[in-house]
């Protein structure tokens, strides 16, 4: 048995290496990023893990389209997504590429595990070719005439009208959106992963784990329609890797791109030098939990296709799955043609990272829910909490500690504090609980508290007269030492105001130094911690957003 207690595996969804990120991979991230950096501060050791999704047709072509290679195109893509991520702080132990030795590696170890348990079914299927491109249709490569209610224009696996489903070869007058011909029929084998032999272990699986009832509700859901056959193999051309004992067939993307996470581990352990390896750390005996925080769209990817891999990889499946909803812009979808899209660097030519942590964090919940990300209410936040309530409480004492060179003094009144300390189990209990909002209305509550307690003491009013100096600095010494322990609170949200609070503080504290308070202890001199967002910079990202 191994002894990998109190480790925490956590992985973000990878984002593909055919475009900068946006916003929707940006919620992911801060959620993930809080929630890593929360287990973090109560001890607990995490390796946060991340890739850049690197296979499929979409890549491939979008490298023809640039005159490039896939190779340099994932490459430039995959540096360019870890640089954003980087500079909001998410503090990922690897952002690696599906595209590695690593990750091929793996991806033919549990091909070649689950081939050895008959888990491999070989079946001929008729595909849509487009004989000008040289390309088998995707389904969102070719549109037709929905066969059954006869609407126009309807890609090859759902009509948007009536919500039928068909295989793409059922299209009346099929298109192929490349050439606007009529694709070919071709046949070719293609190999799939049989789930149903996996359904127990899938069961077991989902009755042992904490799932969202809205996760557990959609599985129930597949178990009714039965469990088929999943497609995993492509034909050439394609950008993958090839399945092994092929010449002209390539993993289907969806395959290598979760086992890119046991590879982005595998990577990560190396450049560590790490003694352990990664079959050891995500074995079936491992004591280290394993967590993907992912979007709803992907569920059937994580919570039902990748188990099962993982199970005929003999390797451990997740502790949970984290799913969160849909993310859209000023209440309406994001989307780059109808001109509601914001990219996470364009937002960052105008605003600070933590503002953005620090909304998002406020609208996040453990559920599935869609967050709408509103600029103006975004601006009314940010200005509101963290301004108004929160950097209010230290820039409306440290004043009165001015006269006696920046220095907190040795009385405090206890009460109070003691208070704010006593809230932090249940505050970090909803961080771990992913009930970001909850944790926030919490602080906020306490910082209500804080300038309640100035307002109450009038300091301003005591100042006038000089015999009061002891009560004046006691009331500022105690608003400062509230202010540290929300500064503690916020920590996982607000990183980099964190830090730079800790400075002038002159405290370089953590959550375990909360019983300790500071008494006859010099403060660096004041400047603004954090300032306002103005309109003109909401201005400016609604502008930008709107250019699509
Ligand atoms: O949906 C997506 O954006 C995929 N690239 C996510 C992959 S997550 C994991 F399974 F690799
Ligand atoms: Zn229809």
């Amino acid at each position: 048995m191994s002894n990998n207690n109190n480790l925490l595996i956590v992985t973000s969804a990878l984002p593909y290496a055919n475009g900068p990120l946006h916003f929707g991979h940006l919620l992911e991230h801060i959620q993930t990023d809080i929630w890593v950096r929360t287990n973090r501060s109560l001890n607990k050791e995490c390796i946060y893990l991340c890739a850049s999704d690197a296979h499929g047709t979409p890549i491939m072509l979008k490298a023809e389209e640039e005159n490039t290679t896939p190779e340099t195109l994932i490459k430039k893509i995959t540096s360019e997504q870890k640089q954003s991520l980087v500079n909001f702080n998410i503090v990922h132990d690897n952002y690696y590429t599906t595209h590695s030795e690593e990750n091929k590696y793996f991806s033919e170890l549990i091909f070649n595990k689950a081939d050895t348990k008959k888990l491999i079914l070989r079946k001929e299927i008729e595909q849509l070719f487009d004989d000008e491109k040289g390309l088998f249709l995707a389904d969102r490569y070719v549109q037709g005439i929905c066969p059954k209610c006869g609407a126009k224009e309807q890609y090859g696996d759902n009509c948007e009208v009536c919500g039928a489903t068909y295989e793409a070869t059922e299209l009346i007058e099929p298109v192929s959106i490349f050439t606007g011909n009529a694709p070919s029929v071709k046949k070719s084998e293609h190999l799939f992963f049989d789930l149903e032999s996996c359904s127990k272990s899938l069961k077991d699986w989902i009755n042992k784990t904490d799932l969202q009832s809205a996760v557990k509700n959609k599985i129930k859901e597949w178990f009714t329609n039965g469990l088929k056959p999943w497609d995993i193999s492509r034909d050439k051309p394609y950008f993958g890797f090839m399945i092994p004992g092929y010449e002209d067939k390539f993993f289907y993307v969806w395959l290598d791109a979760p086992i890119g996470y046991i590879a982005s581990l595998e990577n990560y352990l190396k450049r560590e030098n790490s003694s352990k390896n990664s079959e050891e750390l995500w074995g079936k005996e491992s004591n280290a939990e394993i967590y993907h925080f992912i979007g709803k769209d992907i569920m059937n990817f994580h919570t039902l296709f990748w188990p099962c891999l993982l199970e005929a990889g003999d390797f451990k499946k997740p502790n949970n799955v984290f799913v969160h909803g849909f993310m859209s812009l000023n209440g309406k979808k994001m989307s780059k043609s109808k001109k509601n899209f914001l990219l996470v660097d364009d937002y960052l030519k105008i605003m600070k990272p933590d503002l953005i942590r620090y909304y998002l964090a406020s609208k996040l919940s453990a559920g599935v829910d869609d967050l709408d990300m509103d600029f103006k209410d975004f601006q009314k936040k940010v200005n509101t909490d963290l301004v108004g309530k929160f950097i209010n409480i230290a820039s409306r004492s440290q004043g009165f500690l001015k006269k006696d060179s920046n220095r907190i003094g040795d009385e405090l009144d206890e009460t109070i504090i003691n208070e704010f300390v006593e809230q932090k189990d249940v505050i970090f209990n909803l961080y771990i609980d992913r009930e970001y909002s909850k944790a926030i209305q919490k602080i906020m509550f306490l910082a209500d508290k804080a300038n309640q307690y100035i307002d109450s003491h009038k300091p301003w009013e005591l100042n006038k007269d000089s015999s009061n100096s002891l009560k004046v600095k006691k009331i500022a010494s105690t608003s400062i030492n509230l202010f540290r322990i929300l500064n503690l609170y916020l920590e996982p949200v607000i990183p980099e105001t964190s830090e730079r609070i800790k400075n002038y503080l002159q405290s370089d504290c953590n959550l375990g130094d909360l019983s300790i308070h500071l008494t006859n202890h010099k403060l660096e001199k004041f400047k603004p911690l954090l300032t306002r967002i103005e309109d003109e910079e909401i201005n400016r990202l609604i502008e930008i957003s709107q250019n699509g």
